[in-house]
């Protein structure tokens, strides 16, 4: 078999990498047919009813600690369509700072009532909206002391696409020296969420997070 450019195997009993490894140079894919986003979903995407409000495990159970705060958006292409249909995934740390995830070995308090992820479809007018706990800012970096200003994370699939992105809340001390504001440069002021108030007793405040997929407004994708 014809090998061109590096493999890269996986580990030592993966013996696929010759099926995937490009036979042909790499081409440059045109701008214009970049930038498309299929806002087609699968079946597969059913999210259940109570999937939006992660302030509860369940309708039954009591409410996590911490303040609860609502956010809502609209998904919108390059030309301001709304993106129907389309599954948006958030995850968020708890009000200690804590994530309920393996990989969050900081010992900061879990909450029992706090499970921290949930997703939605946009609806017909591309509009999405999340109940969550406030996070907590954490320490990402002990050895060096570097704390990540709070932060809400998002996913958004349509079609074969997934896009992942961070939505901020206004003046919080370590945005600026947040390494992922950085890489942002001017697009970090569109990830900051626009705080409202809203009439809603069970929320202390909403946050409006508009996310643009493509074009020079575009939110910033990880
Ligand atoms: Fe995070």
């Amino acid at each position: 078999m014809t090998k061109l450019g590096r493999q890269i195997g996986i580990g030592p009993t993966d013996n696929t990498s010759d099926q995937r490894t490009p036979r042909q140079r790499l081409r440059l894919i045109p701008e214009a047919a970049r930038a498309s986003f299929v806002p087609f979903v699968p079946a597969r995407y059913a999210t259940r009813a109570h999937e939006w409000d992660l302030t509860r495990i369940s309708p039954d159970r009591p409410r996590a600690t911490g303040s609860p705060i609502e956010v809502t958006g609209t998904l919108k292409t390059e030309s301001g369509t709304p993106v129907r249909n389309a599954l948006i995934e958030i995850w968020n740390a708890n009000h200690h700072g804590r994530y309920r995830h393996i990989e969050d070995q900081s010992g900061l308090q879990l909450d029992e009532n706090f499970f921290g992820m949930g997703r939605v479809l946009t609806d017909d007018d591309g509009n999405y909206r999340f109940w969550t706990i406030s996070p907590g800012a954490y320490l990402a970096r002990p050895d060096i002391g570097r704390w990540r200003p709070k932060h809400i994370h998002l996913s958004i699939s349509g079609g074969s696409s997934r896009l992942i992105t961070q939505m901020y809340f206004p003046g919080e001390a370590s945005n600026e020296s947040d390494p992922m504001a950085i890489l942002m440069g001017d697009a970090f002021q569109r990830n900051i969420g626009k705080p409202y108030e809203t009439p809603d007793i069970d929320v202390d405040l909403g946050y409006q997070f508009d996310i643009v997929v493509g074009g020079r407004n575009a939110t910033y994708f990880e």
